[in-house]
């Protein structure tokens, strides 16, 4: 091979390197930028509308067996103060919400709507203090995945 043609195929192998290189170093940069983004149930995410929409099938639907107060009984936890906040801090909306929707009321699973859902999870969150905001709570397992517990 003469020097040129190495030469050439030198950098053709080197120019991908170069381009996969330069995109490696994009993606470092976007990816904290995105986490620094994340926001969490103290930054408002439901509103003061939805969560009271929430409280009223809350005692339709799961305060027979959660309580009025939400204070639990028997097999059914708590659904406020320490018992939900260690059971959660570790996990995001979505989890919260499609545990409720898939298993819960016990008796009778996944049988209210999406938005009915929603609204009971923006009453358990008023519930434990976290505050309310402008934009009501999607019942967007995607977009609530991006809201976790822990500030
Ligand atoms: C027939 C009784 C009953 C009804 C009605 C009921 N629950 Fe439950 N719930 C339970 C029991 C028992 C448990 C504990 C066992 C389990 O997690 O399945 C529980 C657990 C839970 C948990 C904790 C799940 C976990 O993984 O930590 C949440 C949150 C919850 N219920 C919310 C609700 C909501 C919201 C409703 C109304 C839509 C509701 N429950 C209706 C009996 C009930």
């Amino acid at each position: 091979m003469s020097w040129s043609a190495t030469c050439r195929s030198t950098l053709r192998a080197l120019v991908p390197a170069l381009v996969l290189g330069t995109w490696a170093i994009v993606v470092q940069e976007v990816v904290p930028a995105a986490q620094s983004a994340r926001r969490t149930v103290w930054d408002g995410v439901y509103t003061e509308a939805q969560a009271k929409k929430g409280m009223a099938a809350y005692q339709e639907q799961c305060s027979f067996c959660h309580l009025a107060d939400l204070s639990g009984e028997g097999f059914a936890p708590a659904l406020i103060e320490d018992t939900f906040k260690s059971r959660w801090q570790d996990g995001n909306l979505a989890d919260l919400f499609i545990i409720v929707k898939q298993t819960m009321p016990q008796d009778k699973p996944a049988s209210l709507g999406d938005q009915e859902y929603a609204d009971i999870v923006a009453f358990l969150l008023k519930s434990n203090k976290y505050p309310a905001g402008e934009k009501p709570l999607e019942p967007d397992p995607l977009a609530l995945k991006g809201v976790g517990f822990r500030q």
